[in-house]
C-alpha cells in the first residue's frame, strides 16, 4: 500500500481534521497536488446550478479560469446577472449565459433544461451544486418536501432532461454531497418525513444521502455511454450557507473551516476529467474516492437503490432517462 494512503485514510477517520482545511493543505502537501493547466477546460462547456454564492461561485470563477463557457443556473435573475458581468469583466469576454431556474420546481427545471438544449449544441460538465437546509417541513408547488425537491428530484430532472448533451460530448456530472450523508440511512418508506418529525438537518443529510445512491444508479445505468457521474464532497467551507444554516456550529469552527476555494478544489479536478475519475459512481473528497458509508446502518442494497431511482423517476413527472438493462 501506498505509505500516502494510509496517512490519508488515517486522517479520514478523524472527520474533524479530514473536513477541515489543515485536511485539505495537509493532503495537497501529501500528493503534491498540481493545478489544472490554465487553458484545461478551452472550448468546452460547463453548467453550474448555484453560481451565486459559495462554492458555486468558486466553481463558476475556477471553471472560467480554465477557459470553459460556464452555464450560470439560479432562481435569481439579478444575482446571476451580477455574477455573469463579474466573470465577464474577469475574463474580457462574455461566455457566462444566464438560466433561471429554481431547482425546487419541475416546472422551473423543465423550462430550464429546454432553454439549455435549444442553446447548447454540448455539454462538458454539469455541476449539480444548489443547496440549502430547510428549518421547516414544508412542501414544493409540486406537492414534494421541499429538500428532497431541491436536492434530488430537481437536479434528477435537470441531468435527465440533458443528457443528450452530455452523452454528445462523453460529459461528466458532479455531484456536491455533503459528508453529513455519513450520519444517514435511507428511509424509503417515508422520503418526505410524512411519518417521522421532520428535523432540518437530518432532511438534509438524508437527501444528500439520496443523492450519492443516485450517483451509484446513474454510474451504473449510463455505462458504456461516455457519460460519467460523480459525487464529491467538500469538508467544512466557510460559505454565506454554512453561516445561516449552522450558525453555532460555523462560529464556533470559523477559524480552522475550508476555503470555498478549498472546498471546490476536487470539482475542478474532476472536470479536467482526469483517467482515474473514470468511469463514476464514486464519492470523492479532496481527489480520492472514499467510502460511500462510515456505519452499516446507511448501507442501500442494489435493489433498494433501484427502487430509490423509481421512486424519484416518479416524483420528476417524466419517463426513466436511464431504464436500467
Ligand atoms: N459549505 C459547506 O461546508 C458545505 C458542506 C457540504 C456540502 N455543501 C453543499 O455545497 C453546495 C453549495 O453550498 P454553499 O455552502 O456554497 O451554500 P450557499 O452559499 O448557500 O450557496 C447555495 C447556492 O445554491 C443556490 N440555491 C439554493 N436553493 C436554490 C433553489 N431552490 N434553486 C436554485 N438555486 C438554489 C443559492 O442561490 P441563491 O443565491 O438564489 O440563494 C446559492 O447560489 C450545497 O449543495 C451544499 O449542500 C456545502
Amino acid at each position: 500500500m501506498d505509505p500516502r494512503s494510509l496517512i490519508d485514510d488515517l486522517l479520514e477517520i478523524t472527520v474533524v481534521a479530514s473536513f477541515t482545511a489543515p485536511g485539505f493543505r495537509v493532503r495537497r502537501r501529501l500528493y503534491a497536488w498540481e493545478a489544472p493547466a490554465p487553458d484545461a477546460l478551452r472550448d468546452r462547456t460547463a453548467l453550474v446550478t448555484g453560481p451565486t454564492s459559495g462554492l458555486g461561485r468558486v466553481i463558476a470563477e475556477g471553471l472560467a479560469s480554465l477557459g470553459a463557457r460556464v452555464v450560470l443556473v439560479g432562481r435569481s435573475e439579478e444575482r446571476l446577472a451580477r455574477i455573469r458581468d463579474e466573470l465577464a469583466e474577469r475574463h474580457g469576454q462574455d461566455r457566462f449565459p444566464l438560466v433561471v431556474a429554481d431547482m425546487s420546481s419541475l416546472a422551473s427545471v423543465r423550462a430550464a433544461a429546454d432553454r439549455v438544449l435549444a442553446t447548447e449544441p454540448a455539454l462538458d460538465v454539469v455541476v449539480d451544486n444548489a443547496g440549502a437546509i430547510f428549518p421547516e417541513r414544508r412542501e414544493t408547488e409540486d406537492g414534494i418536501e421541499a429538500t428532497l425537491a431541491t436536492l434530488v428530484v430537481g437536479p434528477f430532472l435537470l441531468v435527465g432532461r440533458l443528457l443528450p448533451l452530455l452523452r454528445r460530448s462523453r460529459g461528466l456530472v458532479v455531484s456536491i454531497t455533503s459528508g453529513g450523508m455519513y450520519t444517514q440511512g435511507v428511509r424509503l418508506d417515508d422520503l418526505e418525513w410524512g411519518a417521522e418529525p421532520f428535523d432540518g438537518t437530518r432532511a438534509y443529510a438524508r437527501a444528500k444521502r439520496v443523492q450519492v445512491a443516485l450517483v451509484r444508479e446513474w454510474a451504473r445505468r449510463l455505462r458504456g455511454s461516455g457519460v460519467t457521474v460523480n459525487a464529491m464532497h467538500p469538508g467544512w467551507a466557510d460559505t454565506p450557507g454554512l453561516a445561516d444554516a449552522l450558525p453555532a456550529f460555523h462560529r464556533v469552527m470559523a477559524p480552522i473551516l475550508r476555503t470555498p476555494e478549498q472546498g471546490a478544489d476536487t470539482v475542478l479536478w474532476l472536470a479536467t476529467d482526469p483517467a482515474e475519475a473514470r468511469p463514476g459512481g464514486r464519492v470523492y473528497l479532496d481527489r480520492r474516492p472514499r467510502p460511500f458509508d462510515r456505519v452499516p446502518s446507511t448501507r442501500l442494497s442494489s435493489a433498494h437503490r433501484r427502487a430509490l431511482w423509481d421512486a424519484i423517476v416518479a416524483r420528476s413527472g417524466e419517463p426513466d432517462p436511464a431504464p436500467a438493462v
